[in-house]
C-alpha cells in the first residue's frame, strides 16, 4: 500500500509473488515462514523438469498437500530445456537463451494465472539465494514491464547447510574463508587461492577426483533430506575417491538422476 500525500489515501493493488525456499529435500526443513507463506499463497507455479526429476515435483506436492489452503490452485508449466551439450565456450549465451524463454514461461504465469490483488509462489530448491535462477529471472520479468508485482523472499534450508548438518561438522575452519563453487569452475580454475575449504554443487563430472594425492578430506552427500540419502567421508586418498564415483554412478543408474553436493577440506591432520 502507498500513501499518497493530499485528501484521500491512495491504494495500490499489486500481485504479491512469494520465492519461498522448501528446503534441500527434508519435507521438515520447512521454516514457520515458509509454512506462512504457503498458507497465504493462491496459485503456486510447479516447474516441471521432466520426468527425471520427477521425485521433486512430488516432494513439492506434498509440501502443498500439508500446508496450501484448502482452495490453493496448481498451476504446472513445463520448464524450458536447457541445451546441455553446450560446450564451454558457448555456456554463456546458451544460459541466456534458456532464461529469456523461462522469463517468458514466468511472465505468462504471473499475468494469467494471478489475480490483481492475488498472491502466488514458486517453491524453490533449498535456498533461492544459492544457484538457483528464480530470482534473477523474476527481475527480469519486471524489466520487461508488462507484468507488475511486489516479491518476497523466504530463505530456506540449503543443500549445503544440510550436507553440513548431516555430517556434523562446520563450514569453515577457525577463522578462516569457505568457498562454493561449481564443479565446472572447480575443474576449470583448479583449487581457489586463500581458503582450505570448498563447497562444490553442480557437480556432474566427479571433479574431486582430480584432487587426489593432495591430503584433502571429502565430506559427500547425495540425495540429502530424502529417504534415499547417501553420507560418506574420509581421506580423499587411498580409494575414497574411486569409491564415491562407484556409489555414485549405482546411485544415479537406480533412480534416474542425482544431486550431490561435498565439501573438500585441505588441513586435517592424517
Ligand atoms: C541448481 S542447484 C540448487 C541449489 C539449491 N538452491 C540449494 O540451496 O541447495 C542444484 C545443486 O544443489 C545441490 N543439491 C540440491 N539438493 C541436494 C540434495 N538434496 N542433496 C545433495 N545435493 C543437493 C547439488 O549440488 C545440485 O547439483
Amino acid at each position: 500500500m502507498t500513501y499518497a500525500p493530499g485528501r484521500c489515501a491512495r491504494i495500490r493493488i499489486v500481485k504479491q509473488i512469494f520465492v519461498i525456499g522448501i528446503g534441500a529435500g527434508d519435507p521438515d526443513h520447512l521454516t514457520l515462514q515458509a509454512v506462512r507463506a504457503i498458507a497465504r499463497t493462491e496459485v503456486f507455479f510447479l516447474l516441471d523438469k521432466g520426468e527425471e526429476k520427477a521425485d521433486l515435483v512430488r516432494l513439492r506436492e506434498d509440501i502443498l498437500r500439508e500446508h496450501a489452503a484448502p482452495s490453493h490452485r496448481v498451476v504446472v508449466a513445463r520448464d524450458p530445456e536447457r541445451d546441455l551439450r553446450t560446450s564451454t565456450p558457448g555456456y554463456a549465451p546458451a544460459v541466456d537463451d534458456w532464461r529469456q524463454r523461462r522469463a517468458e514461461v514466468y511472465e505468462r504465469l504471473i499475468a494469467d494465472e494471478v489475480r490483481g490483488d492475488g498472491t502466488g509462489a514458486f517453491l524453490v530448491w533449498g535456498d533461492p539465494a544459492l544457484y538457483d535462477s528464480t530470482l534473477g529471472i523474476l527481475d527480469e520479468v519486471r524489466a520487461r514491464g508488462r507484468a507488475a508485482f511486489e516479491r518476497t523472499v523466504v530463505p530456506g534450508v540449503s543443500s549445503v547447510s544440510a550436507l553440513a548438518a548431516r555430517h556434523r561438522i562446520g563450514l569453515n575452519q577457525v577463522g578462516r574463508a569457505v568457498q562454493i563453487t561449481t564443479g565446472r569452475r572447480l575443474a576449470d580454475g583448479g583449487w581457489p587461492d586463500g581458503v582450505d575449504d570448498v563447497v562444490v554443487m553442480l557437480d556432474a563430472h566427479r571433479t574431486f577426483g582430480r584432487f587426489t594425492g593432495r591430503g584433502l578430506h571429502i565430506y559427500w552427500g547425495a540425495y540429502l533430506g530424502t529417504p534415499d540419502e547417501i553420507l560418506l567421508s574420509g581421506p580423499l586418498d587411498d580409494g575414497l575417491a574411486e569409491r564415491i564415483a562407484v556409489v555414485r554412478a549405482e546411485a544415479r543408474e537406480r533412480k534416474g538422476w542425482i544431486m550431490d553436493t561435498y565439501l573438500l577440506r585441505r588441513g586435517i591432520p592424517a
